[in-house]
């Protein structure tokens, strides 16, 4: 079986699917560390993340780079971002989750176009959102205790900013897949919105 979970950035999706892997025994993987690493390999490079050739250099990143808890900060996920919006950077990570997603006894994978473009085929689609005010207010949490001194008017702006641009982008854009079921986290705290996750599989898969 193949779960599928996509959503922007501090919807709670990354957790929804580590608890779907755990409940289902499954493998998982978070995409967005792929991106990442690359945004992290153009930074280490002394490249731009908005130009292609460096982006597309960055994909060959060595694997150790992936256990870096730099990959965790904003400045990580707002390069992230950047160098998702070129197609060449999107087509060399394609395989990897391809080829993750489609192992045998089946796998869970978060991020943007899991649904819509990996994973097509998935058995299960979640849609994992919140309102901006929820996720700032989470993400705001997470920087404080990671000592990032970020105030949270900076951090609801540089989520606004990210959704436009994950959103609008030509290719593969954030955007539910028309079979996924919405999961809106605002209200749930971390178990309620793990269980309604399980409820929502569960519920997908009686048919
Ligand atoms: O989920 P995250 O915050 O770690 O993702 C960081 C960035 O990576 C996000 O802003 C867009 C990009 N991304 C993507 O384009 N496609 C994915 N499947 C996962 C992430």
């Amino acid at each position: 079986m193949i779960i599928a979970v996509d959503g922007p950035t501090a919807s709670g999706k990354g957790t929804i699917a580590q608890a779907l892997a755990a409940h289902y025994r499954l493998p998982h993987l978070d995409t967005g560390l792929l991106y990442r690493a690359v945004g992290r390999q153009v930074f280490l490079d002394g490249g731009s993340p908005d130009d292609p050739g460096d982006a597309l250099a960055a994909t060959s990143f060595p694997e150790s780079l992936l256990s870096d808890t730099e990959l965790r900060s904003e400045a990580a996920g707002g390069l992230a971002s950047r160098v998702s919006v070129h197609p060449a950077v999107r087509e060399a990570l394609f395989e990897r989750q391809r080829s993750f997603a489609v192992q045998p006894g089946g796998a869970v994978l978060d991020g943007r176009d899991i649904g819509t473009v990996i994973a097509p085929d998935a058995e299960v689609k979640l849609f994992v959102t919140a309102s901006v005010e929820a996720r700032a207010l989470r993400r705001w949490k997470e920087m404080q205790l990671r000592g990032e001194p970020h105030t949270l008017a900076e951090i609801e702006a540089d989520l606004r900013r990210r959704d436009e641009r994950d959103r609008t982008r030509a290719e593969a854009p954030l955007k539910a897949a028309k079979d996924a079921v919405i999961l809106d986290t605002s209200e749930l705290n971390r178990e309620e919105s793990i269980a309604a996750a399980i409820a929502l599989v569960e519920a997908k898969l009686r048919g």
